[in-house]
């Protein structure tokens, strides 16, 4: 298994700040612009201020100037693939289409892939305001 998006989500999650939970969560994504983006998960004492790998590594994407995702992996050192939170697929919502690729892994080396619209179905977006 040679990803280079997993690779990247698998170095990012060694540097989560996870004390709270002990569950640290790598994620990385190549941008449709062409560049790779990574993120992990930084808790907090105040436990609802923590943020997801996925929002870390979409911040890191718009902060670099890209805007779109071409693909994204996440990986966490659980027994099966964990998928992401309902926030989170939101989020990637706002900056995937449907049909891309969301890779699952773990550190031991299962793999799951789904994509954003199977992960958020029906999701809400800027057409149902009727703005667009
Ligand atoms: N977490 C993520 O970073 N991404 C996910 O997809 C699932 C959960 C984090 C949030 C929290 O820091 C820890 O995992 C336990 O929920």
């Amino acid at each position: 298994m040679n990803d280079p998006l997993i690779d990247a989500a698998r170095k990012v999650r060694e540097n989560a700040h996870a004390p709270y939970s002990g569950f640290k969560v790598g994620a990385a994504l190549t941008s449709v612009e062409g560049n790779i983006h990574a993120g992990c998960n930084v808790e907090n004492v105040a436990f609802p201020e923590g943020t997801c790998a996925e929002a870390g590594a979409i911040a890191a994407m718009i902060a670099a100037g890209d805007r779109r995702i071409a693909a994204i992996a996440v990986i966490a050192g659980s027994e099966d693939p964990v998928p992401p939170c309902g926030g989170c697929r939101q989020k990637l919502a706002e900056f995937a289409d449907g049909d891309v690729p969301v890779t699952l892994a773990t550190t031991s080396g299962a793999t799951l892939r789904t994509s954003v619209a199977e992960l958020l179905p029906g999701a809400f977006g800027a057409a149902h305001m009727g703005t667009k």
